[in-house]
């Protein structure tokens, strides 16, 4: 079976942009290769090293959405970046032969750089962060990598520092090959991608009033005014929704918004409904796991103790490679 890595920052609770762009691909990596999963503590410092206090109870809300969701344990490798140190010594000798040239173009640093004034992120940390995703990857020998379009250009640099590594120190290392994820992109309920950082998020965990009341605020059709004013379903994101959890009935849906014969307000009650029962299981799942935080701790602790060996035996060829150790 083909291995394939994948790792996220903890940001606690997810919501249904992450159920959409990352546990529905998770899910089915599960089903069919040997996957690792694995939660980035310390890529969430490359950007946030200045308020550290979620770090743990984000780690252990995500890892318990994980669970309710389906990933299992026993199938999936779940594992925490720093109970693996030698992630940050492979890390450290990857950095020694990675040009700064190639970590200055990463269009993802040029964009944050600009885009993250309120925050100091001209780091060494932050600059450096895709030799420690290259490190990520290649320490448990990932195969592939499943990305987002934005991650791209990382994965291509993780590429080209294992290039670099074998024409250095001789054929070792694996370049991972990128599976492009189709997310689709969800709308937050100010019409902004969902993200929690600008308080539009549905999480997973909202009980359906929550739910009912968050997507009653939505913005709809601005042309919409008064009820009888005739719908554009292509430019709401209720409408959005639907096409994701209400898919039988959207082509409905667009006439009748069409014609005015559907209300926002029903419209909505709808979507709400659909929302909630597309999480009734998960819900009730999580509610129960709610209860034994202590098993995703069990979780990342067993899936550390395998990788661990596995970075184990990575580390040692690699030292061997660069003359750190005698024993070749
Ligand atoms: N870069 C990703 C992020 O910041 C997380 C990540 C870290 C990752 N290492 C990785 C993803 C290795 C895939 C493979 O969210
Ligand atoms: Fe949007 Fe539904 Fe209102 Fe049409 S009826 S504008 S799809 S909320």
């Amino acid at each position: 079976m083909k291995r394939v890595l994948t790792g996220y920052r903890p940001t606690g609770r997810l919501h249904l942009g992450h159920l959409v762009g990352n546990l529905q691909n998770m899910l089915e990596m599960q089903a069919k290769y040997d996957s690792y999963f694995f939660v980035a503590d310390w890529h969430a410092l490359t950007t946030d090293y200045a308020d550290t206090t979620g770090l743990i109870d984000y780690t252990t809300e995500m890892v318990l959405d994980w669970l309710a969701y389906g990933l299992d344990p026993e199938k999936s490798t779940m594992y925490r970046q720093s109970d693996v140190p030698e992630v940050a010594e492979f890390a450290l000798y990857l950095g020694m032969l990675t040009p700064i040239a190639w970590l200055e173009r990463n269009p993802t640093y040029k964009e944050q750089l600009a885009e993250l004034k309120n925050k100091e992120i001209a780091t060494f940390g932050f600059i450096g962060y895709p030799v420690l995703q290259a490190a990520d990857i290649m320490i448990v020998r990932g195969e592939m990598v499943p990305v987002g379009e934005d991650q791209l250009p990382h994965l291509e640099l993780t590429r080209e520092i294992a290039r670099r590594f074998n024409h250095i120190y001789g054929d070792y290392l694996t370049e991972p090959q990128a599976i492009l994820s189709k997310g689709k992109r969800v709308p937050g309920t100010d019409g902004r991608k969902m993200s929690k950082s600008y308080g539009n998020a549905i999480f997973l965990t909202d009980e359906p009033e929550v739910i009912g009341k968050k997507v009653r605020k939505m913005i709809t059709d601005p042309a919409r005014v008064r009820r009888d004013d005739l719908g554009h379903p292509e430019v709401c994101s209720v409408f959005a929704m639907h096409g994701i959890f209400t898919k039988e009935e959207s082509e409905r849906i667009e006439a009748q918004c069409r014609s005015a014969e559907l209300g926002c307000t029903d419209c909505k009650d709808l979507l709400g409904r659909s929302i909630s029962d597309a999480l009734a299981g998960f819900r009730e799942r999580r509610a129960k796991l709610s209860a034994h935080p202590e098993l995703a701790e069990e979780a990342l602790e067993a899936g550390a103790a395998k990788v661990r060996e596995i970075a184990a035996g990575t580390i040692k060829d690699v030292r061997a490679r660069m003359n750190i150790c005698r024993t070749k």
